[in-house]
């Protein structure tokens, strides 16, 4: 059975070596040592780790910026997919988003991805497809 905790610096090299392997998106920048310090430094409690036998078996990261809740690397281990893991890991993201006052989450699907619609659907997570993401490289 998983439970969740935070992840600490420990955790880094395991955390990039699991979303190699779980976690979707081509288009992603930056998956390294040093942005995911950046993140635990500035919010040590925003990576929430699903651990099961010693062993990272999913990942949410639930970034509170003070105005918004964005949920970024949702992402469960193939092998333990469809066994409620991703569930637990959104209920206690928004959970967390709730203690901040916090009134809606949101996340970036890729629109071909038709595995993580059916996850966020269930979640209750609904479409806006009057919005666009804009982006500029820093
Ligand atoms: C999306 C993801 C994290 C879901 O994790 P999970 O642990 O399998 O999710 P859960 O077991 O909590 O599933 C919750 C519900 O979502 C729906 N769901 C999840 N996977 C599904 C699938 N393959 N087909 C249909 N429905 C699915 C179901 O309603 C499921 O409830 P049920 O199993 O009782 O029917 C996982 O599929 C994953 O890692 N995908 C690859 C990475 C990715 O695309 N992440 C999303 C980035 S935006």
């Amino acid at each position: 059975m998983a439970h969740l905790r935070t992840a600490t610096a420990d955790d880094i090299p395991a955390v990039l070596a699991f979303w190699k392997t779980a976690a979707e998106d081509t288009n992603r920048v930056g998956d390294d040592t040093a942005a995911v310090t950046a993140l635990i430094d500035r919010d040590p409690e925003a990576l929430l780790l699903a651990i099961d036998g010693g062993e990272i078996v999913g990942s949410l990261i639930a970034g509170f910026d003070g105005w918004r809740c964005h949920l970024y690397r949702f992402a469960v281990r193939p092998d333990r997919r469809r066994q409620g893991i991703g569930t637990l890991l959104l209920d206690a993201a928004e959970e967390r988003f709730r203690r901040f006052g916090g009134h809606r989450a949101d996340a970036m699907v890729l629109d071909d991805n038709t595995l993580a619609h059916h996850a966020w659907s269930a979640a209750g997570y609904t479409v806006q497809p009057e919005w666009r993401r804009w982006v500029k490289g820093l």
